[in-house]
Order: structure tokens, then sequence, then C-alpha cells
């Protein structure tokens, strides 16, 4: 990974121009960086805050063998491989929030965006968008994200340095997919588990079919998070916002 770089000053969202590139053929692990963020975007149709020259916002390509309904594996491989890049950079205890958001201390510091084109129920590539806010001050975000969001800066009391972490992100990314080709899904389910601060407590899950309440137990072997609801039985959930709070 990281042989194809491309890095830019300004863009719209990297997603966008390694969308371009992936469509053109451009290989696996193929990696555009930008320094700033016009219009960064976030799951669930947010916005992300992409100050110039203040976190690390890349997208990664993949050109995974895989089919289409194992999409939300690669989605935790890239918390686990993420939060181990950071901790060897920062060492700060992180936690990772269903399916991968990056917690310190209950705030978040990190977010990926997986977005793939698929074919024949076969994915024809998976465009990975990691958002670490790496340099940000307290003025760089909006109000409203002030109680819910820091930076490693904020988080660990002095600047960290991005293309450390970009290296760093880089390695974990190969190990851990080279490990997730050769051993399939069950090594990165036991580390992202480990990882977990979803497990074993009360949440409320807002899932495109409704609100479920429930305390997650653990991971499917697709992925999905497994639910225990209040007469006992396991829901199994592919897509939703976790809330806290049963
Ligand atoms: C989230 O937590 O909602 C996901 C945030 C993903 C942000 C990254 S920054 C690089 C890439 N380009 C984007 O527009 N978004 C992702």
């Amino acid at each position: 990974f990281g042989r194809n770089i491309r890095v830019h000053a300004v863009v719209g969202s990297t997603q966008d121009e390694l969308r371009a590139l992936a469509e053109q053929g451009a290989p696996e692990g193929t990696l555009v960086i930008a320094e700033q963020q016009t219009s960064g975007r976030g799951r669930m149709g947010r916005a992300w805050v992409s100050p110039a020259g203040k976190g690390v916002w890349m997208s990664l390509l993949l050109r995974p063998i895989v089919p289409l309904p194992l999409t939300p594996q690669l989605t935790l491989l890239a918390a686990v491989a993420l939060s181990r890049a950071i901790t060897r950079v920062v060492p700060l205890e992180i936690g990772i929030k269903w399916p991968n958001d990056l917690l310190v201390n209950g705030r978040k510091i990190s977010g990926i965006l997986l977005e793939s084109a698929a074919e024949d129920e076969r994915l024809r590539y998976v465009i990975v968008g990691l958002g670490i806010s790496v340099n940000l001050d307290a003025e760089d975000y909006p109000e409203e994200l002030l109680q819910k969001a820091v930076s490693l800066k904020m988080a660990a009391g002095h600047a960290i340095s991005r293309s450390d972490l970009i290296a760093a992100v880089l390695e974990q990314f190969e190990q851990l997919y080279a490990l997730y080709q050769e051993q399939g899904f069950a090594p990165i389910r036991a580390l992202w588990e480990a990882h977990s601060v979803t497990l074993n407590r009360p949440v409320t899950l807002y899932t495109p079919q409704g609100v479920i309440e429930g305390v997650p137990r653990g991971l499917d072997d697709m992925g999905g998070l497994q639910v225990e609801l209040s007469d006992g039985n396991i829901r199994t959930v592919y897509s939703a916002e976790v809330g806290a709070g049963g």
C-alpha cells in the first residue's frame, strides 16, 4: 500500500478523487491525501470538518475478492487498523464504537467512511475514507461538536506528526488486510471485539428498519452486531447508528 500516492492541497472530498482513479483502473493500495477538504463527508450524510493542515484526510483503494454482503467485515477491519496505527504513534487508549468510530474518553477522534462499487453481487472496489482529527484546536470545531469530538493534540496535550500517522496507518492496514486474506474474518473479529466499547452495555440502535434497544454481545461471522433483546432473543444488525442507554 502507498506505492501510488496522490497528495492534494485542496479537494472537495478525497473520496471523489479516488473514485475517479478507481474507475480508471488504479491499483489496490492507491492513496489520495488532502491537506484540506471543502466538502468532507461522514457517515449518514453528515459533513466532516477537514480544516487545512490539521488532520489526516485520506482515502485508500481496496480491490478485495469478497462477496458484497461481507463488506461490513472490511468496515471493522478498517477500525482495527486505524486504532492500532494511532496507538503506535500516540499512546492513548482508543475504544471502537460500532461499527468504526474511534473514541478517546468517549469523544470521537477519527471516523471511517466506506464507499464501494459492486457488480453481480461482488465488490469491484472499496474506497476506505479515513479521517483523523490530529492537530485541531477547540476553535476548529463547531460549538455543537465540542462535547462529542476531540483531536489527538487536545487529548495528548501536544501536536502529533501527520506523516508518522499516515505511515503507521498504511503499515497496519497492509498487515491486517494480509491477515484477513490468509485467515479470514475470525482474527479481525477477535481484535475488534477486544477494542470495542459498544459490547455488553445497553444501547439504542437506530436502524433503517426502526429503533432497537438491547445489549450488543458480539459480532457474527459476516460482521454484523449481535444484539440481545429484552426477551433474550438475538437480533443481528448490519447498519445503524448507536446511541447510549437502553
Ligand atoms: C464518519 O465518522 O462519519 C466518517 C468520516 C470519514 C471522513 C473521511 S476524511 C477522508 C475521506 N473523505 C471524505 O470526504 N470523508 C472521508
